[in-house]
């Protein structure tokens, strides 16, 4: 067998760094729309290392609908919403899993793929809806309302999910509840979507007092002061929001619900109720679409960072594991949730 010398290795990684260079400046068509030129120039670097690094590792980079645009657009190989990247985490063939997203999402990539090496590139990444309850909180409602099934939002902890009978996300609550065929649920921990649920069925809905930082912020005059400023607007409201600023919007659905609205009616103006990047993205893939932009940043979500990732990927920190004690409960109350619901 012919020896490879340095100078052939050499030669190889100046080919290799001039594909991912190449790549990288044609990725910048994707997003010229919404990151001006003097800003890409600034993420080129981290990205090209992002795509060699990826490659080195046999990465994966997952991105929920609130990252970025560079982010989201660029070194992304599987984005989508909460239920998305639950189901698609389990599909995953490559060695390790960069979730770009919050903790909770990235414990659910590694239940939903126990063997895959699970990265979450800032460990502060968290969710003022998972720090509102714990497992204790959720024995401590078992022990008051016996029998009661729990059916618990995907953005929680795995302690918290291990002690649930189902999860569900934005995208399939109603439909989880109503697969219990029973009169009423313990639906945790968020107050706003269990208001939005309640409305969507005649189940009964004991919930608890979680809130999203971000959407709670929207109020139903922000629907009248948009609705006064754009006649005709088309406003489209997460379910996390309370239940007078769903009722005043025009729709309200998971982020990838509110994604394909977008895309399917093509409206000529419209405002998406909920984090700052979900428009940046939806507009991207909506050319003809104009969007006004009424939004709240999720402080979390923006945690994540190309050089966060990058760093992520050299150092492979920070490796996010659950206990196994944990995994297997929180598990099953994540894979009932993907095989009963299937997501609007
Ligand atoms: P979905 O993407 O499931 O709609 O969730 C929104 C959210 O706030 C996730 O943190
Ligand atoms: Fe949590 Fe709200 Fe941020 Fe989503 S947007 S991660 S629910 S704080």
């Amino acid at each position: 067998m012919d020896a490879i010398s340095p100078g052939m290795l050499r030669s190889a990684s100046v080919v290799a760094d001039g594909l991912f260079a190449t790549q990288a400046a044609a990725l910048y068509e994707r997003v010229r729309r919404v990151v001006p030129a003097a800003e890409w120039g600034v993420f080129v670097p981290d990205i090209e290392a992002i795509l060699r690094l990826k490659r080195e590792r046999n990465a994966v980079v997952l991105a929920h609908n609130y990252q970025t645009p560079e982010i989201f657009n660029t070194v992304a190989d599987i984005v989508g919403d909460s239920l998305a990247l639950a189901r698609k985490a389990a599909a995953v063939e490559a060695d390790v899993i960069v979730l770009c997203g919050v903790h909770f999402m990235a414990e659910t990539a590694k239940l939903m793929n126990p063997d895959k090496t699970v990265l979450i590139p800032d460990l502060r990444a968290g969710c003022s809806l998972a720090e509102s309850i714990t497992g204790a909180d959720v024995r401590a409602l078992k022990a008051r309302y016996p029998g009661v099934p729990v059916v618990t939002y995907v953005n929680t902890s795995a302690d918290v999910k291990a002690e649930s009978d189902i999860c569900c996300t934005s995208g399939n609550a109603v439909e989880v509840v109503e697969s219990l065929g029973v009169e009423r649920v313990i639906f945790l921990p968020d107050e706003y979507l269990a208001r939005n649920v309640a409305a969507g069925t005649s189940v009964e809905i004991i919930s608890w007092h979680g809130k999203c930082e971000v959407h709670e912020r929207f109020s139903p005059e922000d629907i009248a002061s948009l609705r006064r400023d754009y006649p005709g607007i088309t406003i489209l409201a997460h379910p996390e929001c309370d239940r007078p600023v769903v009722e005043a919007a025009d729709f309200a659905g998971s982020t990838a619900a509110m994604a394909s609205f977008v895309a399917r009616r093509q409206p000529a103006r419209v405002a998406l109720i909920t984090e700052c990047s979900m428009s940046d993205n939806v507009a991207l893939a909506n050319p003809e679409v104009d969007f006004v932009r009424p939004c709240n940043l999720c402080p979390h979500m923006k945690r994540i960072s190309l050089p966060a990732i990058r760093h992520s990927l050299e150092t492979m920190t920070h490796e996010v594991t659950v206990p196994a004690a944990v995994a297997d409960r929180a598990r099953q109350a994540v894979e009932r949730m993907v095989a009963i619901g299937r997501g609007k």
